[in-house]
């Protein structure tokens, strides 16, 4: 897989498929890009699939002090114009979500359509950024099997099937304790997205699995309320994942939307 080396960063990235219109996937935390595998094989026939780890996650390396989301979306901006792509479906799921907006803020003519998964367009409270601090240190010292016990069932529905439960371990495991202190010190930085709701004016799809308890599906109402062209799709049997929790439900609507939308 190649692996484009732009602001000092050897940034990883899947290219895949062929179509008249582009997808960019963004992934969540802290996972990387092959945490949307079974969507990528799906799409690849009828779209080209681009999938890009970010710093310190994945293969992606290194990692900074603090990856934001205006980094991050200058890595994006950096891949897009190296691949020649001047538009793209943006697809991010919770961090990639964060990220997805910020891409739209900085490069809304790049973007035809918008799917915000599982996430949400507020800030963090002083005391949510100040747990990721601690999330960061507790990382830097204990490592990713702490970071797997504590992530792991944030991430999927009460009681998950053993698969995906092995799945996302094994995902994490891909990640550097930098990496992973980087993200949460990142996201912590993040703006609010709220006032960006009302500018977005490309189609958008939300998405959430109905048994997310990290970003509930209220987050994901209040996001399809705010942006005028949005729809709001519930994945069933899902938590936070549900890309990986109910693959064949997600991949339906988010191949569905991506049919529907212009090259
Ligand atoms: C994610 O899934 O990307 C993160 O859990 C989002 C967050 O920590 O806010």
């Amino acid at each position: 897989m190649p692996t484009l080396t732009v602001n000092g960063t050897a940034l990883h990235y899947l290219d895949a498929g062929r179509g008249p219109g582009a997808v960019l996937l963004l992934h969540a935390f802290p996972l990387h890009g092959g945490m949307w595998a079974q969507q990528v094989e799906a799409l690849a026939a009828r779209h080209r699939v681009v999938v890009p780890d970010y710093r310190g996650l994945g293969q992606s390396t290194p990692a900074p002090l603090a990856s934001t989301m205006e980094l991050l979306a200058e890595d994006v901006r950096a891949l897009l114009g190296h691949l020649r792509l001047e538009r793209v479906a943006v697809v991010g799921l919770s961090m990639g979500g964060y990220l997805a907006f910020e891409v739209w803020r900085q490069l809304p003519a790049a973007v035809r359509g918008l799917v915000l998964c599982d996430t949400k367009a507020g800030a963090d409270t002083p005391e949510g950024a100040a747990g990721r601090e601690t999330f960061a240190r507790n990382t830097l010292e204990q490592g990713l099997h702490w970071v797997a016990d504590q992530m792991t069932p944030r991430l999927l529905k009460p009681d998950p099937a053993p698969a995906a439960v092995r799945a996302v371990r094994h995902l994490i495991g891909g990640a550097t304790p930098a990496g992973v202190a980087a993200a949460q010190r990142g996201m912590a930085l993040r703006p609010d997205s709220s006032p960006t709701l009302a500018t977005i004016t490309v189609p958008t799809l939300v998405v959430v699995g109905e048994e997310d308890g990290l970003t509930p599906p209220a987050e994901a109402e209040k996001i399809a309320a705010g942006v005028a062209r949005a729809r709001l799709v519930r994945i069933p049997g899902a938590g936070h994942l549900p890309c990986l929790e109910n693959p064949a439900a997600f991949t339906a609507a988010l191949a569905g939307f991506l049919d529907g939308l212009p090259a």
